[in-house]
């Protein structure tokens, strides 16, 4: 089994990318041949500064490493070194309806705000597709917004085998280029809230990023927003931001005993924050030690990169391949 997932390059990861994607892609990469890359081609539409893209690239590179992916059990690697995807992405492109990347959710989104919408974007679902059809992928771990372009991606590999493979069985899937993946929705992840209660988003200035420095993330958990219930008043933990949080931490015993503090009263929502930069710590300290050696081995990581494109390219080589002599291009 080949489980294959990607993250965009467009910035530092938070609570919100951790419990709702990376940490499933951790759990997962014990179960199968694990695929996992840096999608820094996806980033181009977003981050328009080469520093920017080096270090967000690398970053998402480091994040991986740090938080536990296992370079000799799976295969890291950047988008943008296996040139094949970018093959892969036009040959699907032609059997791509216009219609149904109008529908994608990022076009629509961008287009009914009113915003410039570049060809990067109106074709990212494309890209995707390619990433994930250019390894034969089974499963797909992904949050619940990547729904739909797992869906096209289906759609376009049973296009192009029904157009192009005279063997291929719909009913099976059996008999084409391309194999037709599975997604792996992970639905039971709740959206993590961001500090001012909406959705931790990158886009809301509203993070706690994985390996700010102590005092960046003290600064961010303090200034999680909770009401004005005063020190000894009871409070309800199922209307705080800081209890939200909290329960991504803790296990069910501790968080049950922080709940009765809360109805209890007595307690001050600082001590809750204390408390949640403490589970903070324990939880991601190890990974931002590691991280921080990692950055004093920069030769290391490459080296993993590099090795992991290779790997990455010798598969897709393989499947360009096949695609190819489906459609005549060989
Ligand atoms: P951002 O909103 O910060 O730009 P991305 O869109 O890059 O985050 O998200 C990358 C991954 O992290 C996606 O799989 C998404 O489902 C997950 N994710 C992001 N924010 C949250 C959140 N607040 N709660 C749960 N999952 C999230
Ligand atoms: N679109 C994904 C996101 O925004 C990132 C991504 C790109 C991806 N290519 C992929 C995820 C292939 C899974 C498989 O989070």
């Amino acid at each position: 089994m080949r489980i294959l997932s990607g993250v965009k390059a467009t910035g530092r990861p938070h609570l919100g990318n951790y419990f709702g994607a990376i940490r499933q892609f951790l759990e997962l990469q014990s179960q199968g041949e694990g695929f996992y890359f840096v999608a820094d081609l996806h980033a181009l539409d977003l981050v328009r500064d080469a520093e920017k893209m080096r270090e967000y690239a690398l970053g998402v590179a480091l994040d991986y490493l740090a938080l536990g992916l296992d370079p000799e059990h799976c295969t890291l690697f950047m988008q943008s070194q296996v040139p094949e995807v970018s093959e892969l992405m036009w040959v699907l492109g032609s059997v791509t309806p216009m219609g149904q990347l109008q529908r994608a959710h990022g076009y629509k989104d961008a287009a009914a705000k009113g915003k410039e919408v570049d060809f990067g974007l109106f074709a990212y679902p494309v890209l995707m597709a390619a990433d994930i059809l250019l390894y034969r992928s089974n499963v797909v771990p992904v949050g619940k917004d990547q729904k739909q372009h797992l869906e096209l991606t289906r759609d376009l590999a049973v296009k192009f085998n029904l157009t192009y493979c005279k063997d291929f069985d719909p009913e099976t899937g059996e008999g084409g280029a391309l194999a037709l993946p599975e997604g792996h929705i992970l639905d039971d992840v709740a959206v993590v809230p961001g500090t001012d209660g909406r959705k931790m988003s990158k886009s809301y200035d509203n993070t706690i990023q994985l390996f700010a420095s102590d005092k960046q993330v003290k600064k961010s958990i303090m200034r999680v927003v909770t009401d004005s219930t005063p020190v000894e008043d009871a409070k309800d933990p199922e209307n705080c931001n800081v209890y939200g949080l909290l329960k991504l931490f803790l296990a069910d015993a501790a968080l049950a005993e922080v709940a009765d503090q809360y109805r209890a009263g007595g307690t001050g929502y600082g001590a809750f924050k204390t408390r949640l930069l403490d589970a903070f710590h324990t939880q991601f300290d190890a990974a931002r030690m590691r991280r921080q050696e990692l950055l004093e081995n920069l030769d290391y990581v490459h080296e993993v990169l590099r090795k992991g494109a290779a790997r990455a390219r010798e598969v897709g080589g393989e499947v360009l391949a096949d695609v190819q002599r489906a459609c005549g291009l060989r």
